[in-house]
């Protein structure tokens, strides 16, 4: 048997922390992981459906994948992700060399699935399995002893929730994960003092919503939660994605003001500067509600970074729209932000939404607004320079002949090595700034 598999990751953070689980229950069948599909005799696509472009990557390597199984028909070959659970048995009808496709709510099934097919292959049957049921309830969670197969020796995803209950028009998350599901806080702190005690320095807390965590069970909110991870023995950076501004309390403020090893840093997503557009997006805050948050985390958290996610092209926008968006960026400062263009996700119910905006005037309005948001990121950068910042040694630049790391405000810094190691807190004095990163020395 080749027991080698090839886990290739689409989408958000979520997935990245999924993968890590689906690799660590595939060791318990004997399977490794490679970087290379051609020398893999399992490949998993861990897919994401949030925009039209995510799905076309996914598309275009489900074709590459069609030539090995010609190659290898002993290759089985399965589809797991938000665009299982979207697509469902379209996925089969459009590509029939995929084996299997399990929903987001099935990944419990993953080893059992594989081993049908283990099994077929050798009986020489080929039959599809297609399971996309109970999306709602899985919550994934390991057994005693840790088997997630963490890709990073010094930072860890933890999950803390799962789905979302906002429905954001435009968004299809919530019909693909299901509904907010809170893991025990128990659960989680264990996995995070495991994780400190194997080496581990910085977890990131994950959630499409993570200020609502515990609304479900009630035996702790998200505040608490902060509270408890911080006070594991051991634990160096605690970080947390993603926010939604309506329920971001003055408690979880004081969490993190008042934590210790809490970075100062909060991604809250905006997604827009107008509030016809937010509430067409169903975002349920207006502008002066986010305004006022953003001054109250500034007074509570000093020195934080804010970063946020903007989406242009929604359906209804208008150039003034889109100015008073451009205004309230200019306003705002955020050290960083996410920006996309709208795209239309069938079944969600700005897809059915009149006055679609044209693919040109999207584009053009993105590059207007990446345009402002690079200046402004260069800006509060270069105010940096000269300064000498705690980084989190992460190893190697891939691209230059650096090294490189972040700070607490989630700021990655390059540097030319000295004898610090993988996993260490380096001091670097800045030294130069650009928008997404800044170049340093040793301090
Ligand atoms: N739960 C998180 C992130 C979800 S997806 C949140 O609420 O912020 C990440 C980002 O993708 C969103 O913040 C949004 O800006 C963007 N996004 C979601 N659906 C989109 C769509 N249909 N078109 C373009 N961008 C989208
Ligand atoms: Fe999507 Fe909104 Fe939920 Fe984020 S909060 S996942 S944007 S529906
Ligand atoms: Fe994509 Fe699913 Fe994440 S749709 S953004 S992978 S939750």
């Amino acid at each position: 048997m080749d027991k080698k598999v090839f886990i290739g990751v689409y989408g958000c953070q979520m997935n990245f922390s999924d993968a890590e689980r689906m690799e660590g229950e595939l060791r318990a069948i004997g399977y490794t992981r490679v970087d290379e599909m051609d020398e893999a005799g399992l490949i998993i696509l861990h897919t994401c459906c949030v925009r039209e472009t995510a799905e076309d990557k996914v598309y275009g390597k489900i074709g590459e994948i069609k030539h090995l199984k010609r190659k290898n028909p002993r290759l089985i070959f399965g589809i797991t992700g938000c665009m299982a659970q979207k697509e469902q048995e379209a996925l089969i009808k459009r590509a029939p060399h995929i084996d299997f496709v399990l929903g987001t709510g099935r990944m419990g099934e993953l080893n059992d699935t594989v081993k049908i097919f283990e099994e077929r292959i050798s009986a020489s049957k080929s039959n599809h399995v297609i399971d996309t049921s109970n999306v709602d309830t899985d919550v994934f969670e390991m057994p005693d002893g840790d088997v997630i197969a963490r890709q990073s020796s010094v930072s860890a995803w933890v999950p803390i929730m799962y789905g979302c209950n906002n429905f954001c028009t435009y968004c299809i998350v919530p019909y693909v994960r299901g509904r907010e599901r809170s893991r025990e806080p128990q659960n989680i702190v264990n996995e995070v003092g495991q994780a400190v005690k194997k080496g581990i320095r910085e977890v990131t807390l994950l959630g499409q919503n993570v200020n609502s965590y515990g609304k479900d069970h009630k035996k702790a909110d998200f505040a608490d939660l902060l509270k408890m991870v911080d006070d594991i023995d051991g634990i160096s950076r605690i970080r947390f994605m993603t926010s939604h501004p309506k329920d971001l309390s003055d408690k979880v403020i004081d969490a993190i003001k008042n934590g210790r090893h809490i970075c100062e840093h909060i991604h809250l997503p905006v997604q827009y500067g107008n509030n016809n557009i937010l509430k067409s997006m169903n975002r349920v805050y207006t502008v002066e509600k986010y305004r006022s948050l953003i001054k109250d985390i500034r007074e509570a958290i000093s020195d934080v970074s804010i970063t946020t996610d903007i989406i242009v092209g929604f359906p209804g926008e208008t150039d003034e729209d889109f100015s008073e968006t451009l205004d309230f960026i200019r306003e705002m400062e955020f050290d960083a932000a996410y920006t996309f263009i709208y795209s239309p996700r069938s079944g969600t119910p700005a897809a059915e939404m009149g006055n679609q905006v044209p693919e040109d005037i999207k584009h053009e309005r993105l590059h207007k607004l990446m345009d402002v948001q690079n200046e402004i990121s260069l800006a509060i950068n270069k105010k940096l320079v000269g300064k000498t910042m705690e980084v989190l040694v992460e190893g190697e630049s891939r691209n230059e002949n650096m090294w490189t790391g972040r700070t607490r405000t989630n700021k990655i810094v390059l540097w030319e090595h000295g004898s610090e190691k993988i996993g260490d807190m380096a001091r670097v004095e800045i030294k130069k700034a650009q928008t997404w990163l800044l170049k340093g020395k040793l301090a």
